[in-house]
């Protein structure tokens, strides 16, 4: 997206010039943006790395900094929560804001950059968000029951292939809430739905299964999230290419859940005696 032009470093890398509109919110307030330019950006500098310079422009100037979250710079620890020019993550797919480059954005253009938006993730300071929503949803089922002790032989639990793969790709979910913040109506169900998955299909995660899902979803609707109506925002914004098929799933285990808690109220022996 760079333009070839004359803004070359002292070791001939191209820089840029930019207009920067970023949020500024303290906590009981309502926000606003405000606008700084930021020259000698190089086009390798990542875009935490842009924000970082801007900070060190701030300190220079005596300003308040932009408070932002950030961990591993590496796309693994889901912290880096921006909306860039209207989209969680900035333009690229499958990529974290840690992991965008500022070469993919032009000389001269004006970068508008907000916190994730949800009822669910109330803003702490400027960019930085309140996402223990998500951890309260993980408290109340992302777990197994295993027997401590020696390790077990990896071998006694034998796991074909395609489902091996199937949870290692719902395992991916980095629990950034980018699908939360892209869609609409504030859904979670894209993580609930990565998380529930990852276990579920797992023999390990049988014993817990139903009461797993249960645990989950109630956390979920608790918390403030909305419902999905397949908008489908929240797969394309995913920095891990998540997909709509974790919501299917997750609604089938759901009703499987309910139905088995309906019967277990009711007494009655349930087919296979399970
Ligand atoms: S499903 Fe994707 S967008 Fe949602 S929390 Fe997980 S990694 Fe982030
Ligand atoms: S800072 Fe860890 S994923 Fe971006």
């Amino acid at each position: 997206m760079v333009k070839e032009h004359d803004n070359l470093d002292s070791h001939g890398e191209q820089t840029l010039s930019l207009r920067l509109r970023v949020w500024r919110q303290s906590r009981g307030t309502t926000g606003h943006f405000e606008d700084h330019a930021l020259a000698a950006v190089p086009t390798s500098a990542s875009f935490l790395e842009m924000m970082d310079m801007l900070n060190e422009q701030l300190i220079k100037e005596g300003k308040d900094t932009f408070a932002f979250d950030h961990d591993c710079r590496e796309g693994i620890c889901g912290m880096c929560s921006m909306t860039i020019n209207g989209m969680p993550h900035g333009p690229l797919p499958g990529v974290t804001t840690c992991q965008l480059h500022m070469r993919n954005f032009r000389d001269g253009e004006m970068i508008t950059v907000e916190p994730w938006r949800a009822k669910a993730f109330p803003v702490i300071k400027d960019l930085a968000v309140n996402r223990s929503a998500f951890d309260k949803v993980i408290q109340a089922g992302g777990f197994i029951t295993v027997r401590t002790g020696s390790a077990t032989e990896a071998n006694n639990t034998l796991i074909p292939k395609p489902v091996a793969d199937e949870a290692m790709d719902a395992a991916e979910c980095i629990g950034c809430g980018a699908c939360v913040a892209s869609c609409k109506n504030g859904s979670a169900m894209l993580f609930v739905g990565a998380k529930i998955n990852h276990l579920n299909i797992l023999p390990q995660g049988q014993p817990e299964r139903e009461r797993r899902t249960l645990a989950m979803v109630k956390t979920m609707d608790d918390a403030g999230f909305g419902n999905c109506t397949n908008y489908g925002e929240c797969q394309a914004h995913c920095p891990k290419s998540i997909t709509l098929d974790v919501i299917a799933k997750l609604n089938r285990d759901y009703l499987r859940a309910r139905v088995k808690e309906f019967f277990s109220s009711t007494g009655k022996p349930r087919k296979g005696g399970d």
